[in-house]
């Protein structure tokens, strides 16, 4: 059975933290906001209950599990991060960066997924930070989905998925991202995704700028990269998702013939426009509020399945700031099927209409 737990996280309920932290420590799985996105999370130390995750996530065994942490001594103990971090990170963690460092010995493989290498992050969520703290062991956490499927931004996308499958499911409202956390490599200072953690941040904070690949964009998988998770298909609604990359003011156009039989997800600007053509227009915020964009993301290609359509349409966004994590989920939640013109178009929905 999964019970759930409501807790307000300006003022987090004591006796509800203990009961979640109880679980975690007899080697349960307990589902857990944070700042970016949910997470179903085990004891990092206990490779039983991490075990657990996979099967419950329908997870590839060599795709590795971040480790949540709630202070610097926390993650000396699983991570050898190299001084010249560690003095920025006790600056600006709690943030949505996750490192990459070597592992320690205390780690188990089935976290790493066999690499000698631990990711670690400190959530910038008051009821992650408590439940670590109270379990007293760090907290093995991918994001809250079956594999493949896009990531859990509230409890009741978790409960969708995990309902009887998890002991005990945290609601503690939408997270503040929605997208999840960026995460670079110590060892070469490569971004092995973008996240919520902008390059400009990491810039800032860190004197210089993370080497960016194609694979980190989306562009490409990779067959051996250095980040497991980034050669599986992910985030992708069961509905075909095409990405439109052209200019947004020819879309009705192109997508007049198609009229009534697909979802259109994008800005509120161009659900206006697209509102005659489609069956449904899910808006995501306004074209420039780009963390507003990514904060509802996951959310729409959720509801998306919901809708019954013969298949959906997102709108591509500009590839700096915050819409570079954007993109890279767009372009894999769609499968990197995108289009510019309704020739495309037809070509795509010919494929899978
Ligand atoms: O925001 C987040 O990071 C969320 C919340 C729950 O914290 N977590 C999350 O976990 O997104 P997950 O498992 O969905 O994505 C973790 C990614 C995977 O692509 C995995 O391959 C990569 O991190 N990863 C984990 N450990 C790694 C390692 N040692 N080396 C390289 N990549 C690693
Ligand atoms: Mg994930």
């Amino acid at each position: 059975m999964t019970i759930m737990l409501n807790i307000d996280p300006r003022n987090p309920d004591k006796a509800k933290i203990a009961k979640a932290a109880d679980i975690i420590r007899r080697g349960g799985i307990v589902v857990f906001p944070t700042e970016t996105v949910y997470g179903i999370g085990a004891n990092a130390l206990n490779p039983k209950a991490c075990r657990k995750i996979y099967a419950i996530k329908g997870r590839a065994a060599d795709n590795p599990l971040i480790v949540h942490v709630s202070s610097m001594d926390m993650a000396d103990a699983v991570a050898k991060i190299p001084d010249k971090y560690k003095k920025i990170l006790k600056r600006i963690w709690p943030c949505p960066l996750t490192i990459v460092a070597k592992a320690r010995d205390s780690v188990p493989k089935v976290v790493t997924g066999g690499l000698n290498t631990v990711s670690v992050r400190m959530p910038q969520n008051r009821v992650a930070l408590r439940l670590i703290e109270e379990s007293g062991v760090p907290i093995a956490a991918p994001s809250a989905n079956i594999s493949k499927r896009p990531s859990s931004t509230r409890a009741s996308h978790a409960k969708k998925y995990f309902d009887g499958a998890v002991d005990a499911i945290i609601d503690a409202g939408s997270s503040r991202f929605g997208i999840e956390s960026t995460i670079i490599d110590t060892d070469n200072f490569m971004l092995l995704r973008p996240g919520a953690f902008t390059s400009a941040q990491i810039e800032k904070e860190f004197g210089k700028k993370p080497r960016i690949t194609e694979e980190s964009l989306g562009l490409k998988y990779a067959q051996r990269p250095k980040s497991p998770g980034t050669k599986y298909a992910h985030y992708s609604p069961l509905t075909p998702l095409f990405l439109f990359d052209g200019d947004a003011k020819s879309l009705k156009r192109i997508t007049s013939v198609f009229k009534g039989k697909f979802v259109f997800i994008g800005s509120s600007e161009s659900c206006m426009e697209l509102r005659k053509n489609a069956k449904k227009a899910i808006s995501l915020g306004k074209k420039r509020g780009m963390r507003e964009i990514a904060h509802n993301l996951f959310h729409s290609l959720i509801l998306l399945d919901s809708l019954n359509a013969d298949f959906a349409i997102i709108e591509g966004f500009p590839e700096h700031g915050m819409g570079l994590a954007i993109m890279n989920r767009l372009r894999k939640a769609s499968g990197n099927r995108s289009f510019e013109s309704e020739k495309e178009l037809r070509i795509l929905v010919g494929g899978h209409g």
